[in-house]
């Protein structure tokens, strides 16, 4: 059986006492009877302190990004070690924001992913068209070479420590959001393509999440798709009720 999973991506939100509120809230109120694995991913500064705080409940923290390099001089980053000795064991790699803004390239998250692995960390692998690919019917062809640049020279082994959550880029915070056909069509295209290159137990065990602009209102539509496996979670995943409801609607 393949995982249910809710991720929240925080971003560049929240800071200490924000934090400590929003995760008061999540505490209080995320079902503790589902079979629902939740993660919260607050910005770099917050992961030690949200780990402290959620260390008897059944919330997990991931971090937001990290760097490929083991140590060394590069200003500004965060290592892979440094995560795990503050407890994180889960990271984001390859979001859209990253690949965009930070000029992130599939061959930099496929050193990031091998980085993350070799550390035994779990990580959520991004990826996802921009408007004008879907445009000119190019999303099937940009996912797969996404998957296959950053992701597919894994060993089979590897695979038990990889989510994959795809994130249609023109739906990233814009409102916007794939339907649930569209999000089902491309996922069933996914564990596909997966199946063809590592098998079909990989495939059927590989969890895969929707993000792009999911809330209260249409997680239970885009959840109950076969090949949807959950969401990754931004702009709605800042309010404790909307995250709270988003995972009640599994
Ligand atoms: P959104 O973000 O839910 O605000 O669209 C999703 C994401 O960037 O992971």
């Amino acid at each position: 059986m393949r995982k249910k999973i809710v991720a929240g991506n925080w971003k560049m939100h929240n800071n200490v006492e924000q934090t400590d509120d929003l995760l008061n809230e999540l505490i209080a109120n995320v079902p503790t009877e589902t079979d629902t694995q939740i993660i919260v991913a607050p910005t770099f500064i917050n992961l030690a302190s949200a780990v402290d705080h959620l260390e008897f409940t059944s919330i997990d923290v991931a971090a937001q990004n990290m760097h490929q390099a083991e140590s060394g001089a590069f200003t500004g980053e965060i290592s892979a070690d440094m995560l795990k000795s503050i407890g994180v064991n889960t990271v984001i790699l390859g979001h859209s924001e990253r690949r965009a803004i930070f000029n992130e390239t599939d061959a930099l998250i496929a050193n990031k992913v091998d980085t993350a692995l070799k550390h035994e960390m779990t990580v959520i692998f991004c990826f996802g068209e921009e408007l004008k690919d879907r445009q000119n019917k190019q999303h099937f062809n940009v996912v797969e070479n996404q998957l296959r640049d950053g992701l597919f020279h894994i060993e089979k082994a590897s695979w038990s420590n990889i989510v994959l959550a795809y994130e249609p880029v023109w739906a990233i915070g814009t409102g916007e959001t794939a339907s649930p056909d569209q999000a089902q069509e491309m996922h069933e295209f996914i564990r596909e393509t997966v199946r063809k290159v590592f098998g079909k137990d990989i495939a059927e065990e590989v969890s895969i999440l929707y993000g792009g602009s999911v809330k209260p209102e249409n997680a239970k539509e885009i959840f109950s798709k076969p090949d949807v496996d959950g969401g990754l979670i931004g702009g709605a995943a800042l309010k404790a009720a909307d995250f709270v409801a988003i995972i009640n609607a599994f």
